[in-house]
């Protein structure tokens, strides 16, 4: 082959890669992959992933992989909302539901299709809230509504975390930040609802959370959620005192430790009455108010001959919220108002009472009263959203109530 064939060759073959660039770099509605994977790598190098603490710290990573934490980007319920949201006015804002299910898109603004691609994908490769993503931390800003995390530079080595006498090691620079041992570190995500409008006092997710007995008597969010015990900080360094990171809520032993009820049956002839005193232990409202559907449900069975139920009723703690169209919505991202708030609010004890006709024919009566975390709810096309997402169907734990506690209590008639 001539020299001038080469080059003329060359030079075609340039013109054909720099057209076959261009048309990769077409912004189209669907990023492509290889873009995608470009920023991904930016978005990585700022933010390590959590595989990459896990070669020292498996503990930690291992408690973390098990928390609902680690899902914060991958249930099936966040990705139909997400759809919801995404095609709805407010939608507009697309980083809002990241700022806090994958928060460092506070550093990528101009990535935030690439979280949304992942989230989208049903597998996303991408952490939502790691350990890079609370460790970077620096500061909360709670003067902001929301507070704001302000995140260590790109680039930096610094991690941030409890221990004054951490063991050196050659991956990071570690240090003490007060912040990891005070409440202030959750609360730029577990404060605020992230609805429509700002709603006010009802904005609040978790109530008057810092007047109760609780928080007064020095407990942050920490003390119950990451609870102290002893281990290994990091792979083969000396046992301390480590924070338990399985972050246990509604999964764990900690919800015995939600609520007590106290039954008290009265039968007066014809008329019985069951009276309910539900007493909340938690320091904040139960449940808190976001995702909008969230509830907590109380549940009285009566259960006569047989066994066989003759008279159910219940009541149901959460929010109703209205829509700017004055319709009730699933969705706090479309709220404008709260129309009905029966949360338990912080340490709260509320008295149900319920009056039915006493059981006949039979000599004792079963009362039996549940205390648990409702399924989802919402408009069918949506839980048909959220079916059609899972791998597990209508199986998908959304659909699952969680029981917090029950009692049952067999009342002699007469
Ligand atoms: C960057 C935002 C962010 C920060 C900071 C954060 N969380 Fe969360 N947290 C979330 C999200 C998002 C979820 C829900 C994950 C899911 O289920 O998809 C969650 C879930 C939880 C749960 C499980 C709740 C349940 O229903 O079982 C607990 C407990 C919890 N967080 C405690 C904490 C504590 C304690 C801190 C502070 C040390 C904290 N979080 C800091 C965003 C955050
Ligand atoms: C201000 C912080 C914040 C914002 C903004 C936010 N979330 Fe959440 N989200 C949370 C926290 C905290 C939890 C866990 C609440 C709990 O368990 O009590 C959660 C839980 C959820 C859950 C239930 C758990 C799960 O993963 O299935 C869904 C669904 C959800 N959020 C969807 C969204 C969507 C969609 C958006 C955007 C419209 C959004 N969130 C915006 C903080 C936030
Ligand atoms: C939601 C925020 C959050 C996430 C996510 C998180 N941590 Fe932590 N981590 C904390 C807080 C807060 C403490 C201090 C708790 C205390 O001392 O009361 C802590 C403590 C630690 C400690 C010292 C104590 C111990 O338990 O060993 C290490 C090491 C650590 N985290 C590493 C990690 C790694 C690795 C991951 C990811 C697998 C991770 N963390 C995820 C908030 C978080
Ligand atoms: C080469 C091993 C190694 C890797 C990789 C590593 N760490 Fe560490 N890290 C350590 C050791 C060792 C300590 C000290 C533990 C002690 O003092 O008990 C430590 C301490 C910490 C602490 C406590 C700092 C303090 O002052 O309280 C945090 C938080 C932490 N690491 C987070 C992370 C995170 C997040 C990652 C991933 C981005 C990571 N580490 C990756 C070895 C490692
Ligand atoms: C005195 C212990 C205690 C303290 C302090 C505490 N909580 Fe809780 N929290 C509980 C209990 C008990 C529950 C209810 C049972 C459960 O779900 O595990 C709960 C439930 C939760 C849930 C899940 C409830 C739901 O409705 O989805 C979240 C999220 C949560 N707490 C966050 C926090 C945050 C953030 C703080 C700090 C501002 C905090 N908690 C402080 C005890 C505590």
């Amino acid at each position: 082959m001539s020299r001038g064939k080469s080059i003329r060759v060359k030079a075609a073959l340039g013109a054909v890669l720099a057209l076959v660039a261009g048309l990769l770099a077409q912004p189209t509605g669907d990023r492509l992959f290889a873009q995608d994977a470009k920023s991904q790598g930016t978005i990585e190098k700022a933010f390590p992933n959590s595989n990459k603490c896990k070669r020292c710290h498996e503990r930690v990573f291992e408690e973390w992989e098990t928390s609902p934490l680690s899902k914060s980007i991958h249930s099936p319920a966040f990705r139909a909302t997400l759809d919801a949201f995404l095609a709805s006015p407010a939608g507009k804002d697309k980083a809002l539901c990241f700022r806090c299910h994958a928060p460092h898109v506070r550093e990528f603004p101009d990535h935030v299709q690439v979280f949304i691609d992942q989230a989208k994908s049903g597998d996303p490769q991408m952490d939502g809230v790691a350990c890079a993503q609370c460790h970077l931390i620096k500061q909360v800003d709670r003067a902001k509504q929301p507070p704001e995390p302000k995140y260590e530079a790109a680039g930096s080595k610094i991690l941030y975390g409890p221990y004054k006498d951490f063991a050196q090691n050659l991956a990071h620079q570690s240090m003490e930040l007060g912040l990891f041992r005070k409440s202030d570190l959750c609360l730029n995500c577990h404060q605020s609802v992230p609805a429509g409008v700002n709603l006010g006092k009802s904005n609040d997710l978790l109530g008057n959370w810092d007047q109760s007995k609780a928080v007064k008597s020095g407990k942050e969010c920490q003390s119950c959620h990451m609870p102290e015990q002893t281990g290994e900080s990091a792979n083969g360094e000396k046992k301390r005192t480590v924070a338990n990171h399985t972050f246990p809520g509604r999964i764990g032993k900690l919800r015995q430790e939600a609520a007590k009820l106290d039954v008290e049956t009265k039968i007066e002839g014809d008329k019985t009455t069951v009276t309910v005193k539900v007493q909340s232990l938690v320091p904040h409202n139960l449940p808190t108010t976001h995702p909008a559907w969230a509830t907590v449900v109380l549940d009285l069975d009566i259960k006569g001959k047989n066994l066989k139920t003759v008279f159910a009723e219940k009541r149901v703690y959460g929010r109703v919220y209205q829509d700017a169209k004055g319709q009730r919505t699933q969705f706090d991202f479309e709220a404008v108002k709260v129309l009905e708030d029966t949360v338990l609010k912080p340490e709260e004890l509320r008295i149900e009472t319920f009056t039915f006709p006493t059981p006949k024919d039979t000599k004792t009566f079963d009362v039996e009263t549940t205390l648990s975390y409702a399924p989802v709810t919402g408009p069918a096309p949506f839980l048909q959203r959220i079916e059609a997402e899972s791998s597990k169907g209508s199986q998908d734990p959304v659909f699952q109530a969680i029981e917090i506690v029950k009692r049952t209590e067999n009342i002699p008639v007469k």
